[in-house]
């Protein structure tokens, strides 16, 4: 349902994504883990169409990136990492807008926008959008993306900048739309939420895949029956050799 078959993306000298490849089954939440600048962000926006990869192939609801790249975009949902929003528009003006370009009735939404509004407490919408801080941009976005109920989500480090409450709200909505069948990718950097909110974890550094699979197949993989997602994730990337030696120093 979401498939990257031996994904490239390189700026420059930077293999930002190095042949990756994966496929997440519908009702899957599938969490892309890895360190900063490991490739995580250009993973999903190849993924979404907002990058071209310079080799490999992306399929999405078995509809391929190239030839369907506009069926592809009516049919997702993508929640970015920095939301780019028109500054000088109320709230509502956003959803109106987004209600118009995706060609949606109001009237049909209308529930939906009410019940979203309600779960993340969303009681802004008739202020400028320059108003909002982080967390607020992240709810607009998420109500934007959401009300449309797209087939398929990607999350890009979705709970940044979320309270406690609408982290919650968004995990257990999250479950509900895989529970209806959708495939959902997201990436984050936080182990906490990769080990509770996703069924299956991919580690990605310096653009590889080093490991793949459920808790319990990460945990036998690395050889510990005990490990926790913290001990695989340093081990994988080789990010946890020295610290021990590089606090005592400091
Ligand atoms: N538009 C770009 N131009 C040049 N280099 C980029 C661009 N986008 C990302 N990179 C580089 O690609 C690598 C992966 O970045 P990114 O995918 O944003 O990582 P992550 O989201 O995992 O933190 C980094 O080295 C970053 O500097
Ligand atoms: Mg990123």
């Amino acid at each position: 349902m979401i498939e990257a078959q031996n994904l490239t993306k390189v700026f420059g000298a930077t293999r930002a994504v190095d042949g990756v490849s994966f496929q997440v089954q519908p009702g899957e939440i599938y969490g892309f883990l890895g360190p900063n600048g490991a490739g995580k962000t250009t993973t999903i926006r190849l993924l979404t169409g907002t990058l071209f990869p310079t080799s490999g192939q992306v399929q999405i609801l078995n509809m391929d990136m190239v030839s369907q790249e506009i069926r592809i975009k009516q049919e997702i949902g993508v929640v970015p990492d920095e939301p780019r929003l028109y500054e000088n528009l109320k709230g509502s003006e956003y959803i109106d807008f987004v209600t118009d370009i995706y060609r949606l009735r109001k009237q049909e939404i209308l529930p939906e926008v009410k019940e979203l509004c309600d779960a993340f407490a969303i009681d802004f919408l008739d202020k400028a959008i320059g108003e909002y801080s982080h967390g607020m941009k992240q709810k607009l976005m998420l109500l934007s993306v959401l009300m449309r109920k797209p087939k398929a989500l990607f999350l890009d480090e979705p709970t940044v900048g979320l309270d406690a409450r609408s982290a919650r709200i968004l995990k257990m909505l999250l479950e509900k739309y895989a529970a209806g069948g959708a495939p959902i990718f997201m990436t984050t950097h936080i182990m906490e939420i990769a080990e509770k909110m996703c069924h299956r974890i991919a580690i990605i550094n310096k653009g590889k895949l080093v490991a793949e699979g459920t808790m319990e197949e990460l945990r036998k993989a690395s050889g510990e029956q005990n490990a926790t997602l913290e001990d695989i994730f340093l081990q994988v990337t080789g990010t946890g050799g020295d610290i021990e030696e590089l606090v005592k120093e400091l």
